[in-house]
């Protein structure tokens, strides 16, 4: 897909991965829709990307402000192209912790955000899709590219919530790609390892410098426009559909 004149919507636009992968795709010509809880950063996001963005505050688990989001692009842009979902939580916490046992509401509540939140935004985006007229030349209407995490494959000792929502975004993976096939809409997913987005940069520089020396190569954390610029590739190209892309420097977490 060329990404210059498509409409894409990016979920956790406000911050972090999102906002990278935002500033990359106005970067190359796309209108981007960035939506998030986060209203302050998201309307600063759109201040610094210009004319081509616009963010909307959107809590991607809500079924009717999703829905009504989706209808407002139809009117306004009478097309989607590409969704990239972003937004996610990471708490952490023991099953049986100093405080007692893991609260089962935080566990519902992780995998309502990254997984039914990711699921929402998707089954919406797709019905959009599925209308896109192609144009000469083109083969797909749409792609999806969803963010797991390595927690998915290697999830640490406090991350069984995290690490189950994680595994479940990885699971849909092919499901969805081999069932919106039909409709020329690609699903893809990245499993990033470290990532320097806000969240680790408030760790004290020698944390983050140990975490780096986790990494085989390159020894440091991966920067987000390195994720960014993944996004970009799996928009090009065509050929790549229901599989998980790592983006680790090789590195496999130990349990703790
Ligand atoms: N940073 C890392 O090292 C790392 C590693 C692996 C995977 N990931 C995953 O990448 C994604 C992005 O992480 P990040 O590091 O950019 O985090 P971040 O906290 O910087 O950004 C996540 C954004 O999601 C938004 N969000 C949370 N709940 C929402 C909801 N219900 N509706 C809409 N927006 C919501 C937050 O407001 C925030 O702006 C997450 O899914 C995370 O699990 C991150």
């Amino acid at each position: 897909m060329k990404i210059q004149g498509k409409v894409f919507v990016v979920t956790g636009g406000a911050s972090g991965l999102g906002a990278a992968t935002a500033t990359y795709l106005v970067g190359q010509g796309a209108q981007v829709i960035m939506v998030d809880m986060n209203q302050e950063l998201g309307q600063e996001m759109q201040q610094r990307l210009g004319e081509h963005s616009v963010f909307v505050k959107l809590d991607v688990t809500d079924e009717h402000a999703v829905k009504v989001f989706f209808e407002n692009i139809e009117q306004q842009y009478g097309q989607l192209n590409g969704l990239v979902n972003c937004a996610g939580i990471a708490p952490s916490a023991k099953v049986l912790g100093r405080d007692g046992i893991h609260d089962l509401g935080m566990f519902q509540k992780v995998l309502n955000i990254n997984v039914s939140g990711t699921f929402n935004m998707i089954r919406f985006a797709a019905s959009l899709m599925a209308k896109y007229q192609l144009q000469a030349g083109e083969e797909e209407r749409g792609v999806i590219v969803n963010t797991a995490s390595v927690a998915a494959f290697e999830g640490q000792l406090g991350q069984a919530a995290y690490a189950a929502s994680k595994g479940a975004v990885v699971s849909m993976t092919l499901p969805l790609a081999r069932e919106l096939a039909r409709e020329a809409i690609r699903v893809m997913t990245i499993a990033p390892g470290i990532m320097e987005t806000p969240m680790l940069k408030a760790m004290p520089q020698n944390v983050q410098d140990a975490l780096g020396q986790m990494v085989p190569f390159p020894s440091r954390l991966a920067k987000p426009e390195e994720f960014a610029h993944l996004v970009g590739h799996i928009f090009e190209n065509t050929y790549l559909n229901g599989e998980v892309i790592r983006l680790d420097g090789a590195i496999r977490m130990q349990p703790k």
